[in-house]
């Protein structure tokens, strides 16, 4: 299908993910308690530029920054801002970098200081839940096999799964078919992950209930319905007749089968 990339295209997802990759390497070195979101978003956006590449989040429908920072309650799509960020938070940060108009997206949630034992168990429920995800991706198989990985996993423990937003195929553009959701839909049956295809892996793990509030201020900060904590990891995936290749692999970042706790 049109969505299957070839040798050449494979290579130019591969360096635009792998620039990212190093992006989130940058912004882990100055994650600690009391510097602001809004400082963590010019360090990238310096990081970003002098590496000649382009923020994707800047400008795009109208988005102010070129990250995202997601705090405690938020879900998705939090905006920089002069907030320190304080000892027992939890922080999941999204950066999607276009390298020669290709686009790499990934996020992780991040400790600051010491946090509470329910957060270490929902962020490390949240990370297994990518990787269980991530492992039950074979060539040609049903995109329902992430939502089905992800629900074995998550459910059982107590948490919820966000259904309002989801993964979604990348390449040239941003967002394109597929759509991923992380949670076991016959719709998703019938969609196929043909080697070739890259999309994205990015569950939102609730400790409460699975609704969203969109903040009608800002028009973008996404919090959980109830207040309650919720976490996120994101990977790019290039499907491989070998299987699933991690395009957003980082080195110093936690890599599968890492404990929080
Ligand atoms: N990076 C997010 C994703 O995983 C999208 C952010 S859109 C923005 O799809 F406009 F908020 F930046
Ligand atoms: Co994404
Ligand atoms: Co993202």
């Amino acid at each position: 299908n049109s969505l299957q990339l070839n040798a050449e295209e494979r290579q130019m997802m591969r360096a635009a993910c792998s620039f990212n990759a190093s992006l989130m390497d940058e912004l882990r070195t100055h994650v600690r308690p009391g510097i602001t979101t809004n400082e963590l978003d010019r360090i990238a956006h310096e990081y970003t530029k002098d590496h000649g590449h382009t923020p994707a989040c800047l400008g795009y429908r109208g988005y102010p920054k070129v990250i995202c920072t997601s705090i405690n309650e938020v879900i998705c799509h939090g905006i920089p801002e002069d907030r320190e960020l304080l000892d027992g938070d939890i922080v999941n940060l999204d950066m999607t970098t276009i390298v020669d108009g290709w686009y790499g997206d990934q996020s992780e949630t991040f400790f600051i200081g010491e946090v509470s034992m329910e957060a270490k168990k929902l962020v490390q429920c949240t990370f297994e839940s990518l990787w269980k995800a991530i492992r039950a991706l074979t060539p040609g198989c049903s995109a329902n096999v992430i939502g089905r990985a992800i629900e074995a996993h998550a459910l059982p423990q107590g948490y919820s799964i966000v259904e309002d937003y989801q993964g979604h195929g990348i390449g040239r553009k941003f967002h394109q078919d597929p759509n991923i959701v992380h949670y076991a839909a016959p719709s998703q049956e019938r969609v196929l992950l043909q080697p070739g295809m890259c999309f994205t892996i990015e569950p939102m793990i609730n400790l409460g209930v699975k609704h969203t509030e969109l903040d009608p201020t800002d028009g973008w900060t996404v919090t959980t319905a109830d207040g309650k904590l919720t976490a996120q990891f994101e990977h790019t995936i290039l499907m491989t007749d070998d299987g699933p290749e991690i395009l957003t692999p980082t080195k110093n970042g936690p890599q599968e089968g890492h404990s929080f706790l």
